[in-house]
């Protein structure tokens, strides 16, 4: 892109914690901000994005699920979100789907703002939660370290706009910027069959203007865009980089995490579609024959310069067996191969371990701990490999003769 074609666009957020530490109230609230300031009116959110506008600027938020949404979108090749803030609440602090939301958001290598939420409780800590996450390499920018945090609460609405305040601060620290003079092309971000509609496709922006008209392909679906809606439910005639929007037009639903552009023609979009369809039918049935990454071509991979690093996910039945793994490896020899555990945990091995690992190349390695709900069969359609041991020294060994390319 020429330099001058590229203007600001806004951050893409994303919320993650642990369980009730409060954030869908603190979305709820943020985006109440946005009624009581009076600019966007009574908004009754549309979609699973929105805006929010601060100091005549918009920030994104996506309202997903959490951060299994989060990886399986970056599983599918996706880079959706600038910034993630970790809700963590004042009177609980840093429980194991905060440590997850961590690792998450660092093996994406997105920017965290933390949100230390709840503290108008009783019994609220805000400085507890502040070392505890320090021990979490979290390090507060008050205490000399890099990361924001900010002391809010949901329910009596306190220090909302300087949590949005911080969000615009490291956002401008990323320099986020796009062409919106050439086609559009972006993510899904989600997508539904809707009885009355037909296929609605939520799409984020990241480069050029989408126009009604467009002919658009979306993986192995194509549309021509007959309407455009925002996160307020308003038709709009164009929509912007960093924008959300609803798409009409759609032949199909393509799955979250997509990835969109707009070609010349609706045959050329259907063209591409039907082609990228073919594609996935061949790739799938390679995929069960074959395997993305495993022990077995992590020596070969590191010869031939495609990967040096062997990411592991850790799953153990209890933590003292968890930290002698972790000795463990980091006492192997670093051949050609470098070995890092990008996330530890006590548990069944579980679908978030699993996208966490499709996203990251990584192999999964548990230790008297087994897969946990659909975790087998969606290791096997994202061609993770999962590698289960009763015995640490049998895993160790596995590791360095992979390592050394010598896996029998
Ligand atoms: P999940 O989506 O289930 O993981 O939960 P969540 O993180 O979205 O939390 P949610 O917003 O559902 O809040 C959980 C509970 O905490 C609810 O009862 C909220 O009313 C309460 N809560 C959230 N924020 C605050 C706050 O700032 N102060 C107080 N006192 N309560 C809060
Ligand atoms: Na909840
Ligand atoms: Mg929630």
């Amino acid at each position: 892109d020429a330099a001058e074609d590229l203007v600001e666009r806004p951050p893409v957020v994303t919320i993650m914690g642990h369980v009730d530490h409060g954030k869908t109230s603190l979305l709820d609230a943020v985006r109440e901000t946005e009624v009581t300031a009076g600019e966007a009116g009574g908004i009754t959110q549309h979609i699973g994005a929105y805006q929010v506008h601060h100091n005549g600027k918009a920030i994104t938020f996506l309202d997903t699920p959490g951060h299994q949404a989060f990886t399986a979108m970056r599983a599918r090749g996706a880079k959706v979100t600038d910034i993630v803030v970790l809700v963590v609440a004042a009177d609980d602090g840093v429980k194991p789907q905060t440590e997850e939301a961590i690792d998450h958001a660092r093996a994406a290598d997105v920017p965290i703002v933390v949100a230390v939420n709840k503290i108008d409780k009783e019994g609220a800590d805000p400085t507890r939660v502040r070392t505890e996450l320090t021990q979490r390499d979290l390090q507060p920018a008050e205490w000399g370290g890099e990361i924001e945090y900010v002391d809010v609460s949901a329910k009596t609405k306190q220090n909302l706009e300087d949590l949005l305040e911080t969000i615009q601060v490291v956002a401008d620290l990323e320099e986020l910027k796009a062409n919106p003079n050439v086609e559009a092309s972006g993510h899904v971000i989600e997508s539904k069959l809707d009885p009355g509609r037909g296929p609605v496709v939520t799409l984020l922006i990241d480069r050029g203007t989408l126009k009604i008209g467009d002919a658009v392909v979306a993986g192995a679906d194509w549309g021509k865009v007959r309407a455009l809606v925002d996160y307020k439910g308003d038709r709009v005639k164009e929509a912007h980089p960093g924008d959300p929007v609803e798409v009409l037009g759609f032949d199909g639903v393509p799955e979250a995490g997509e990835f969109f552009h707009v070609v010349e023609s609706d045959k050329r979009a259907r063209v591409l579609a039907a082609e990228r369809a073919n594609r996935l039918k061949t790739e799938s049935i390679a995929r069960r024959s074959g395997r993305k990454v495993s022990l077995e071509d992590v020596f070969t991979r590191a010869k031939s310069g495609t990967s040096k690093e062997l990411n592991l996910v850790v799953k153990a039945d209890v933590a003292g067996s968890l930290e002698a793994i972790e000795d463990e490896i980091a006492k192997l020899p670093q051949t050609e191969v470098f070995a890092q555990v990008i996330h530890r945990g006590v548990g069944g091995i579980n679908e978030s371990d699993i996208m966490l690992a499709a996203a990251s190349d990584a192999v999964v390695l548990g230790f008297n701990v087994r897969p946990v709900g659909d975790a087998a069969a969606i290791a096997d359609r994202e061609g993770v490999e999962i590698r289960t041991y009763s015995v640490i020294y049998r895993a160790i060994e596995e590791l360095r003769a992979a390592m050394e390319g010598m896996l029998e």
